[in-house]
This record gives C-alpha cells, sequence and structure tokens, in this order.
C-alpha cells in the first residue's frame, strides 16, 4: 500500500521537521509506503532540492518516490493528505488586513489546484497562519471535494494546554484527557478544561479558579508569541509534531474515552455560527471525524467561545471576495 502526502512550504522551517517524520512512518506507520509531494515558490526550489537529497540519504524503509515542484497542479496530484503550511509572514507594516489578503491568494489557488488534482478522499491540515480562514479560502475554492476535508490545526494549542496542565498538577501529560480548545488558532481562543480528567477522573474542580484565569488561559492563547520571543523564530518542531498529531489521528482514529481539538467546518453546534472553520472537540474514527454533542455551557464558556466566533467571522469578512 502507498499514500501521497503533499506538504507546501516544505524547504521552510515547519516543513523540514514535518517531512522527515512522516517519511519515517511517524504518520501512518511501518506498513504503509509514503510518496511525498513537495511544493515551494520558486525561489526555494535550490533548497527544496537540498531537502529531498537529505530525505534520500536517509534511507527510510517506509519512503517511496519524492516529488518536489513550484506547480500546485503538479504538487496535489493524488494527494491523499495535503498538509498546508507554506504561507507568506507579516511584513515591516503589514496590517493582520494585508497578511489575509496575500495569504488567501495563496489558498485559494492551492484550493482550486486540490479540486482539480487530488484524491476524492482527500485529508487538508492548514498550518499556515491565518490557518483558520486560510482553510476556509480552500475549502470554498474546491467544490467538488468533501468540505470537512478541511481543517486547521489547533493541536499544537492543545498539546501546550496538556503540558500546562501536567505541570500544575504535578503528572504526566499522558494521563490527562477532554482539554477542549475552542475558536480560532489566535490569542481569541479558549483553552476550557470545565472536563479535564486526570488518570480518567474529573479533576478540573482541584484547580484553582484565578490560577485558570489569569495565567493558564493567557499562557496558552499567548504560547505562540512566548516562543517567538525566546528562539526569535516561531515554533517550528512543536508545531510539526502537532500536525502528525491532528493527521494520524484523524486517519486512524483518537483513543477511546478521549477526544482531540480541530478547526473544523462548523455545523451550528454550540451554537456557533457556520460558514466558519471553528476548533470544536472531536472524536475521530474510520477516518472521519464527529463533535462532541452535550457538553455543559457556562455563561464565562459562552463569552469566551463568542469572542473567538466574532473574530473569526470578522477575518472571513475581510476575504469575502475569494470565496
Ligand atoms: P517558514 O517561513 O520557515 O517556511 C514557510 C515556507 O513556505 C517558506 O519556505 C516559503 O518559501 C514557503 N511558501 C511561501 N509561499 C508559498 C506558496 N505559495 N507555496 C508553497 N510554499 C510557499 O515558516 P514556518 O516556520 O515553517 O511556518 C509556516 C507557517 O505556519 C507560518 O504561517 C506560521 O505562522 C504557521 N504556524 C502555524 C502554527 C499553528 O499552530 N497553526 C504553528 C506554528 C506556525
Ligand atoms: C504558534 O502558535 O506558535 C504560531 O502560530 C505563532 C506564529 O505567529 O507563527
Amino acid at each position: 500500500m502507498s499514500k501521497t502526502v503533499t506538504i507546501t512550504g516544505a524547504a521552510g522551517q515547519i516543513g523540514y521537521q514535518l517531512a522527515f517524520r512522516i517519511a519515517s512512518g511517524q504518520l501512518l506507520g511501518a506498513d504503509e509506503t509514503i510518496n511525498l509531494n513537495l511544493l515551494e515558490i520558486t525561489p526555494a526550489l535550490d533548497a527544496l532540492k537540498g531537502v529531498a537529497m537529505e530525505l534520500e540519504d536517509c534511507a527510510f524503509d517506509t519512503l517511496g518516490n519524492i516529488d518536489i515542484s513550484d506547480d500546485p497542479n503538479e504538487a496535489f496530484k493524488d494527494t491523499d493528505y495535503a498538509f498546508l503550511v507554506g504561507a507568506k509572514p507579516r511584513g515591516p507594516g503589514m496590517e493582520r488586513s494585508d497578511l489575509l489578503q496575500e495569504n488567501a491568494k495563496i489558498f485559494s489557488a492551492q484550493g482550486k489546484a486540490i479540486n482539480e488534482n487530488a484524491s476524492r478522499d482527500i485529508k487538508v491540515l492548514v498550518v499556515g497562519n491565518p490557518a483558520n480562514t486560510n482553510a476556509l479560502i480552500a475549502m470554498s475554492n474546491a467544490p467538488d471535494v468533501d468540505q470537512n476535508a478541511f481543517t486547521a490545526m489547533m493541536r499544537l494549542d492543545h498539546n501546550r494546554a496538556l503540558a500546562q496542565l501536567a505541570s500544575k498538577l504535578d503528572c504526566h501529560s499522558s494521563e490527562l484527557s477532554n482539554m477542549t480548545i475552542w475558536g480560532n488558532h489566535s490569542t481569541t481562543q479558549y483553552p476550557d478544561i470545565n472536563n479535564l480528567k486526570l488518570s480518567g477522573e474529573p479533576i478540573s474542580a482541584r484547580l484553582d479558579e484565578t490560577w485558570i484565569k489569569e495565567e493558564f488561559i493567557p499562557r496558552v492563547q499567548n504560547r505562540g508569541g512566548e516562543i517567538i520571543k525566546a528562539r526569535g523564530l516561531s515554533s517550528a518542531a512543536s508545531a510539526a509534531s502537532a500536525a502528525i498529531d491532528h493527521m494520524r489521528d484523524w486517519a486512524l482514529g483518537t483513543k477511546e474515552s478521549n477526544w482531540v481539538s480541530m478547526a473544523i467546518p462548523s455545523d451550528g453546534s454550540y451554537g456557533i455560527s457556520e460558514g466558519i472553520i471553528y476548533s470544536f472537540p472531536v472524536t475521530c474514527q474510520n477516518g472521519s471525524y464527529s463533535i462532541v454533542q452535550n457538553l455543559q455551557i457556562n455563561k464565562f464558556d459562552k463569552k469566551c467561545m463568542e469572542i473567538s466566533e466574532r473574530e473569526l467571522i470578522e477575518e472571513k469578512e475581510a476575504i469575502q471576495h475569494l470565496l
């Protein structure tokens, strides 16, 4: 068996981690051969060639063909799994709306190329920022592909929350379950611990409310900025790791009695407007995800969830002409 995996921005920081981990079997396991399609902009093709040479030099058992290209139509040919990482970074004097417009062009072209060339069973994960709205643009430009195939990455935020909680509770992050991140991959996201469990037992009542509201929530919301300040570059290895977690769980299933956070097309659950890509708690089985329903939402939760919903609606309004 073989699967085709496309990575855009494959010569960038995240791509350089992602390509090797996927090629070595960390996405789909030791029995699946991975054909890699790597996409870059033309000026980065030489660097991309170097990445392909290093991939060859690893002699991974699970790596099949490598194709490098600056043409989205070639890169998305028969793609089963797409990691849309390549995006334009914010330049000096650039407003958030300028960034939205610049990236909107990239993601509308890639959505069209997916529509024309990819497998009808494709799964798409958008990592490049603003990830949720970029996913919406790609989805809108691929009308012949199942719209639920378009998702954006919240798993890094989810993992960051688990790490902070494990440190606070003096346990291992693997002992924690049922964490939720709602909303946008931005500082308006809402990390919600109401249903958190430690070794299967509810634990949120043991956490101090002041710590949750004044330390934990802002810490998770601003962790991306904290990493940029420390490294001088945005998160890369942790982002690649979260991207693999997201796609692997979607493809192979989430663990029993647990859920993960994924930004997906809203179906109106929990009163969140349809027509945006919003993060919900989901379980995955047989290659599909479903939103965990009937969680209790209090006034504080609702207010936080609506702030992020509003931001996503505003982002959508700014690029409406490209949908
Ligand atoms: P990077 O600048 O190191 O790499 C981006 C690569 O994308 C570059 O090599 C660039 O040439 C390429 N690229 C640009 N436009 C392209 C296009 N049209 N087609 C193909 N490739 C293109 O950046 P990075 O650190 O790898 O981060 C990539 C993106 O991921 C950024 O937008 C960053 O903000 C975002 N990010 C998201 C999360 C998340 O949790 N969602 C976390 C970390 C980073
Ligand atoms: C992150 O969460 O680490 C990134 O999205 C930050 C960024 O702006 O690249």
